[in-house]
């Protein structure tokens, strides 16, 4: 047996957009993505989250599914619509309700919540003020997590401000590929900015207003990045790439400055006029823990071709096998992300906040999902944490993406990361596979060797 830490948190995780639909109930305000879904050619077959997984109004039965399978700490995020639909106007109490019977529930299941803030589904409102672009929205952002410190953090120990604020910011504002769909490298880093100085804000707040006995971090997501080959040019590449996605952000929230050598590289883009002095003083606060969100490695050299050929980056396949997304499994890049972090970024504790895979689910004449695909991809992760944790590093918990299939943003219905199988069609919600195998991993804290 492979034994986990005696207090090790073993969770699922979820997001409001992809997986509550109701879109329109309950007074819920217009998100950025409500508005992205319905522009040509942005979301696979124009699909869109306003039924999803209508956890909405099956989460009561949801929270119990997870209690089956002995979850015992659910990652989900408010949308930030439901609770400020006009974000000059006093909060949403119906909205702020949903959320309340949500968490009851969980709590009377022994399920600890962990709420995230932001998982993408900005008010379209703020969006039509510039976004995340406009500095305003900093404060906005905190005016909202304060409130939610305040109506739930008696209930709620567990916060999260952003996830993925890379994602928010350059593939909503530079590749485009998600809402709210702009082009413009240099809106990214203006609205990566604001990002952290939100982050910050918020967590200055919960120190005022939240409860005491509660922690709160960030969820970024990294990709290791590795040179293709042992020649320089190779290595500045990976350098370059693991600044643009990785240290941009842990540096700032982390250490309290950006990596100097994207600064100089960034010139060509922007002279940074939106930074305002002491921003990096705001967002370099106090956390109680790091959220990873691991899912592949990045591999490149020189080059100009492909996504990030501006940077003089190209990304390289390896030929290591894919899960449905295209993306490369190699578990050893999480084992060497945790222990980066310790090396770099000092002891902070961490949680594994996503990390799983989609797969072509089948469904058998039986009716049984035998995803034994997905399921060795889990069990090689949580190999690799734990040689983790055996090396030295601080990681507290793990939550797996998916606790059901549901909407993947730009490719909509079609990448199923659940470990519990939905029929959109009637709701119908299976366990596969890997959730009974998930749910042993949890009773013996641990997982069985062949
Ligand atoms: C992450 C997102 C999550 C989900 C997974 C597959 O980037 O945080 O919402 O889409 O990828």
């Amino acid at each position: 047996m492979i034994q986990f830490p005696k207090d090790f948190v073993w969770g699922t995780a979820t997001s409001s957009y992809q997986i509550e639909g109701a879109t329109k109930e309950d007074g819920r305000g217009e998100s950025i993505w409500d508005r992205f879904c319905k522009l040509p050619g942005k979301v696979r077959n124009g699909e869109n989250g306003d039924v999803a997984c209508n956890h909405y109004h099956l989460y009561e039965s949801d929270v119990k599914l997870m209690k089956s399978l002995n979850i015992q700490s659910y990652r989900f995020s408010v949308a930030w619509t439901r609770i400020f639909p006009k974000c000059t106007e006093k909060p949403n109490q119906k909205g702020l309700d949903f959320y309340k019977r949500l968490v009851d529930c969980l709590l009377e299941n022994k399920i600890s919540p962990f709420l995230t803030l932001n998982h993408w589904d900005l008010p379209q409102e703020l969006q039509d003020k510039g976004g995340w672009t406009n500095r305003d929205v900093t404060d906005y952002f905190t005016e909202y997590a304060s409130y939610l410190f305040q109506e739930l953090g008696d209930v709620v120990h567990k916060w999260g401000t952003h996830n993925e604020p890379m994602v928010v910011s350059y593939k909503g504002y530079s590749s485009g590929v998600s809402a709210p769909g702009y082009t413009d490298f240099r809106l990214h880093l203006k609205a990566s900015h604001h990002l952290m100085l939100a982050h910050g804000k918020a967590v200055k707040a919960f120190r005022e207003v939240g409860p005491e006995n509660g922690e709160i971090g960030i969820t970024l997501n990294i990709d290791p990045t590795y040179p293709a080959d042992n020649t320089i040019e190779s290595e500045n590449a990976a350098r370059i790439k693991d600044g643009f996605q990785n240290r941009w952000f842990l540096d700032p929230v982390l250490k309290g400055y950006y990596p100097k050598d994207m600064l100089e590289l960034y010139k060509q883009f922007t002279d940074f006029d939106y930074i305002e002095e002491g921003d990096l003083t705001k967002i370099f606060q106090p956390m109680d823990f790091l959220g990873l969100n691991y899912y592949s490695i990045a591999t490149v050299k020189q080059g100009t071709a492909g996504e990030f050929g501006f940077l003089g980056v190209e990304q390289v396949k390896t030929g290591r096998p894919e899960t449905f997304m295209g993306w490369e499994i190699e578990p050893k890049g999480l084992y060497d992300t945790l222990l980066r972090f310790k090396q770099d970024y000092g002891d902070i504790p961490v949680y594994i906040t996503e990390n799983g895979a989609a797969y072509d689910d089948k469904v058998e004449e039986d009716g049984s999902i035998q995803d034994e695909d997905r399921r060795i991809y889990v069990e090689d992760h949580l190999k690799a944490t734990k040689k983790a944790i055996d090396d030295g590093a601080n990681v507290k918990g793990y939550y797996l993406w998916s606790l059901m299939d549901n909407f993947e943003w730009r490719y909509g219905y079609s990448k199923r990361f659940g470990i519990v199988h939905v029929d959109y069609e009637t709701q119908k919600r299976t366990p596969k596979k890997t959730a009974y195998w998930y749910k042993q991993v949890i009773e013996d804290n641990g997982i069985k060797e062949e």
